[in-house]
């Protein structure tokens, strides 16, 4: 796995040291509830969420949604698609809303609204990479723990085809292993 990355873009310590700050900060804004409610976006949050949610001293219950939001290559669909049969019950809820990386936005957008629609009172968004590009939809994460430029990567959740969530970095694959 590790001979088809071209690049580590953000290393194992520093992603660690980075979630102490992150999850210091949740701990802080959300000290007041009586216990919040997570809800990740599958499969793409996983690895961040097990290693953000275990440093945040606080009673979370934790609800997993899971989305399509990508088919297959390395451009955004634009599509989210629900694939639950059964979705939380988050009325009245304040919701931290956790996903991998703001890319279009559009997933976070879509995910927040439907959040919204089953009668969530408050949606907080957390991602653990930012895109810096333009934008279709104007979203903007509340806690995003690293700002990367517009290229494709992998690692720490994140996938090409399936693979290369379990890398414990987020790294850049080589051309060689992208098929177009
Ligand atoms: P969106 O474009 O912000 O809706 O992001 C949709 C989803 O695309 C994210 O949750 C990721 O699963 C996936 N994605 C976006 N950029 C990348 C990337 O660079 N590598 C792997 N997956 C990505
Ligand atoms: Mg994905």
């Amino acid at each position: 796995m590790h001979e088809d990355i071209e690049k580590v873009l953000i290393a194992e310590e520093v992603i660690e040291k980075r979630l102490d700050l992150i999850a210091e900060k949740i701990r802080i804004d959300f000290a007041n509830q009586e216990s919040l409610q997570v809800v990740a976006i599958l499969k793409g949050a996983l690895v961040f969420m097990a290693d953000l949610l275990r440093r945040v001293p606080l009673k979370l219950e934790i609800e997993c949604l899971n989305v399509a939001s990508y088919h297959g290559g390395t451009e955004s669909s634009g599509v989210v698609d629900f694939l639950d049969a059964k979705l939380p019950d988050v009325k009245g809820r304040s919701i931290l809303l956790l996903d991998d990386i703001l890319d279009t936005g559009r997933t976070l957008e879509a995910v927040s609204k439907k959040l919204i629609d089953l009668g969530a009172a408050d949606v907080k968004t957390c991602v653990l990479l930012t895109k810096d590009k333009e934008r279709p939809v104007a979203v903007e994460a509340d806690y995003s723990a690293f700002e990367i430029g517009d290229e494709f990567v992998v690692g720490y959740g994140l996938d090409y085809d399936g693979k290369y969530r379990n890398l414990p970095y987020v790294g850049v694959l080589k051309p060689s292993e992208i098929n177009l």
